[in-house]
């Protein structure tokens, strides 16, 4: 992110708890904006542990504040393992969430893993969101993602040519770790959500917020970074243990809110 482009929106809370509270309560608010505004909530859920509070949190003590019924939830990528394999996203969603909410079966558009061939769920899953999006890229009003130690978000990894697809929505990658088949939205299908979080909590992805939040060029072969870079508005949501060390100069000073 270079100088001269805007400074980067970096929430920084005390711990996980802390911010999964304040991830919940914005995405109710969001919502709530999304479904007055056009009738419904486009929302794409990420994988991995950081989302699991605020999973559990907006499917106890928030969980009446949404409506549910006017809400459509996605996959920003999946494992390519069956629905109740432990590793699949869905099936984490499934547990921590969707079996707690009244958002109908129709709402909830899973990535198909049941195919043999995984580009050709990825196809399938290109056409489920074409029937939701009408433009030439869709646009969630909210995108839930994660970041990796290496800098991976969603199961866009360094170095993988799915970096560079600047045409499709969803293809399949390898992941360099267990469970290696992925499929992943693309950058430019990340890029276009109205509103962007990026979880981050722990020690272990201090190094990767480091580099990425003050413009490091060694980050910038991170696909967090390139989908910051592309992003129309990206807010970065980290703890304590993750939130790069106070910094000073063109990219300006971290601190709480
Ligand atoms: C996945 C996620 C992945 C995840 C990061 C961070 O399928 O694993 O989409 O991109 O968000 O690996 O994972 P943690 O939240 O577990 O640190």
């Amino acid at each position: 992110m270079s100088a001269e482009t805007q400074r980067p929106d970096v929430r920084i809370c005390d711990d996980l708890s802390e911010l999964s509270r304040r991830v919940a309560e914005s995405a109710v608010v969001l919502i709530n904006d999304a479904v007055r505004r056009s009738g419904r909530c486009t929302v794409a859920l990420s994988g991995g542990h950081t989302p699991r509070p605020v999973h559990a949190l907006l499917a106890s003590e928030l969980r009446d504040q949404i409506p549910w019924s006017s809400v459509h939830l996605f996959w920003g990528d999946e494992r390519y393992v069956p629905a109740d394999d432990p590793a699949s996203n869905y099936g984490m969603a499934r547990a921590t969430l969707l079996d707690h909410v009244p958002c109908p079966e129709a709402n909830m558009h899973p990535m198909p893993t049941f195919f043999p061939e995984p580009d050709v769920a990825a196809c399938d899953y290109q056409r489920t969101l074409r029937e939701h999006f009408a433009g030439a890229w869709p646009r969630f009003d909210l995108l839930l993602l994660g970041v990796g130690e290496d800098g991976h978000t969603a199961s866009l990894f360094p170095g993988s040519s799915a970096l560079n697809e600047r045409t499709r929505w969803v293809v399949p990658t390898v992941a360099p770790f267990e469970p290696t088949n992925r499929l992943t939205l693309t950058l430019p299908a990340l890029a276009g959500a109205e509103a962007i979080y990026v979880l981050a909590s722990g020690r272990v992805k201090r190094p990767v917020l480091e580099r990425v939040l003050t413009d490091d060029p060694t980050s910038r072969h991170y696909p967090v970074a390139r989908l910051a870079e592309a992003a129309r508005a990206l807010t970065w949501w980290v703890d304590a243990e993750a939130a790069p060390q106070a910094t000073t100069g063109d990219t300006g000073t971290f601190r709480r809110d």
